[in-house]
């Protein structure tokens, strides 16, 4: 078949061209913000089949609904929460994928089986004039055969799919670079499935509480199922393998450049192009400019496979903002095999009384180093003029000669949940800039990060894995009673302000469970949990 490009100009018989591809069934490359999609009528289980054949793509890999509004919506959605009508008023059109219970109008073949479906509304001004007037939804997996990098230009869609479809539509270059962000609103809370090009810190402004998919941050073990079942493949690889590198720019630079072979190619942040000349290098903006690395990050990955080089190794943001999609696909390229150029960081949590004293003594124990965040936070109190200033400011006299004046602070913001998130969005910052200071100048090779609230400071975008201790209530109940002194009453009380182990368990990556009849005897099993979480995080480093 031969594949026609259009060129969409101001006057628009190329859209009706389009949109008459899309409604007689036939596949359709178009423009998003994010990346290409390769589209087709995804009420037509015929056309649906035929994406399924030109990408090679596994049956039961689901495709995302693109719709011009979000009034389309209920056609093609039950049960459809109020939240999603909030994130669609503020992130549509945009970058963001939803997961809601399907309606029967989708063909099973379209959702890969599934009873729910990802919708969508890209931020294109032309794919969003051919859907209208196709006036069908229009299922669009990213336009690169299964596997490889999703392209970002017309040019890189047809490296892949020439021949292989009806036309495309070139819309100039991605805006994004990256897929879009998918969340499930099935569950409670909801969970975040892949990473993309609207960050989950924004996400969490709306929504509140998020959980993590474990395929977003490790490789999936036997028996784990990422619930995108797409996340299970292994993705964006170039023909080379690739080591990605996390760490710190300037370390995992200095790692690279330490273990390049003669003919190994580079992906670097712009600032470390110099260290490898004589390379094959493609850089991915700045360091600390996460849109422009998101934008460059597939090119970069697909340019590659123009050359010979035998290995790739490439710098990875860490997951802050962008960063998280950015990283997700690189270690995604890398089959997950990532090297920490800096200490393996491993975030702690729980509720109090679940024995975290021991379990730090056992990764001590283990030549690890624990960072305390909560002696940080105090410390910072007391050196850190620019935070004393921003909570001067926020909150008015709240410091005395002895330092915060934690009851007047506390009576200001217990009552008044909007003051508690503005005196954590400060803190909380502060927080991140010491921990990442003290993460680029540790000489340990591991690193705990103890954090009370380690998913609220966004502390755990630091962390490769993230442990939540758990203990049984009574159990807890004991403990800090006698710890601290205090009435069961009061134990009680202090136990059922905090979060339940749900929360731990949807959030943290690993779960440690203190339900044995000593200290001694847990420390001793958080010393064995420990030594296997470190040796696989090695492992995965090293193969
Ligand atoms: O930005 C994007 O989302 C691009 C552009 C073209 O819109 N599309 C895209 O589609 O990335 P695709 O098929 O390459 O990736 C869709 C991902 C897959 O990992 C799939 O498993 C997941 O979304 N997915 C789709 N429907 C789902 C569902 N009902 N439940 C869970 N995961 C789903
Ligand atoms: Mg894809």
């Amino acid at each position: 078949m031969e594949t026609k490009v259009f060129r969409p100009g101001p006057d628009r018989d190329d859209i009706a061209a389009a949109a008459e591809i899309i409604r007689s069934g036939g596949l359709l490359g178009i423009p998003t913000e994010t990346v290409y999609g390769l589209g087709a009528d995804a009420l037509n289980e015929a056309a649906v089949a035929r994406i399924f054949q030109a990408k090679g793509r596994p049956q039961d890999n689901p495709l995302i609904l693109h719709v011009p509004s979000v009034s389309w919506l209920e056609r093609y959605c039950r049960d459809v929460p109020p939240s999603a009508y909030a994130l669609a008023e503020r992130f549509w059109p945009g970058p963001l994928t939803m997961i809601l219970p399907r309606r029967e109008n989708v063909p099973l073949r379209t959702t890969g089986g599934l009873d729910t479906v990802g919708v969508r509304c890209p931020d294109h001004p032309l794919t969003l004039a051919i859907i209208e007037a196709a006036g069908v939804p229009v299922a669009a997996p990213s336009g690169n055969l299964s596997g490889r990098p999703s392209p970002t230009t017309a040019a890189h869609m047809l490296q892949d799919m020439d021949g292989r479809i009806d036309a495309i539509v070139d819309g100039g270059p991605c805006r994004v670079g990256v897929e879009s962000t998918i969340i499930d609103l099935t569950v409670s809370p909801p969970r975040l499935l892949r990473p993309g090009g609207l960050p989950l810190e924004e996400l969490r402004q709306v929504l509140g509480d998020i959980a993590v998919d474990g395929a977003v941050t490790h490789r999936m073990d036997e028996g784990e199922h990422p619930r995108a079942p797409g996340m299970k493949y292994r993705h964006y690889a170039p023909h080379a393998p690739v080591t990605a590198v996390v760490g710190g720019a300037g370390r995992s630079a200095a790692y690279i450049q330490a273990r390049l072979g003669q003919k190994d190619g580079v992906i670097c942040f712009d600032e470390y192009a110099g260290l490898f000349a004589g390379h094959v290098v493609h850089t991915l903006g700045p360091a600390a400019d996460r849109r422009a690395q998101a934008q460059h990050v597939f090119d970069a990955l697909r340019t590659f496979d123009e050359t010979d080089v035998p290995h790739i190794y490439a710098q990875c943001p860490d997951d802050a903002g962008l960063g998280l999609a950015v990283g997700n696909r690189l270690k995604k390229a890398a089959g997950f095999h990532v090297v920490d150029a800096g200490p393996l960081v491993i975030g702690l949590t729980g509720p109090t009384g679940a024995g975290k004293t021991s379990a730090l003594l056992a990764l001590e124990r283990l030549g690890g180093c624990v960072l305390d965040c909560d002696a940080i936070y105090h410390r910072l109190l007391q050196t850190d003029a620019v935070l004393r200033g921003e909570l001067t400011a926020a909150f008015g006299e709240v410091f005395n000669e002895d330092g915060l004046d934690r009851q007047r602070l506390g009576k200001l913001v217990f009552s008044d949940p909007a003051a508690m998130e503005r005196l954590n969005r400060i803190v909380f910052r502060h927080m991140s800039v010491a921990v990442r200071e003290r993460l680029d100048t540790a000489s340990e090779s591991v690193v705990g990060v103890d954090a009370i609230n380690l998913f609220e400071s966004g502390l755990d975008a630091m962390c490769r894995r993230t442990v939540g201790l758990l203990a049984p209530v009574e159990d807890r109940v004991r403990r800090i009673m006698a710890r601290d002194d205090i009435s069961e009453e009061y134990a009680r009380l202090r136990i059922a302000a905090q979060k339940d182990d749900d929360f731990y368990r949807t959030h943290c990556t690993d779960i440690l469970v203190n339900d044995v009849a000593s200290a001694e005897e847990f420390e001793e099993r958080a010393y064995a949990f420990f030594s296997v979480l470190i040796k696989k995080c090695k492992e995965e480093s090293d193969q």
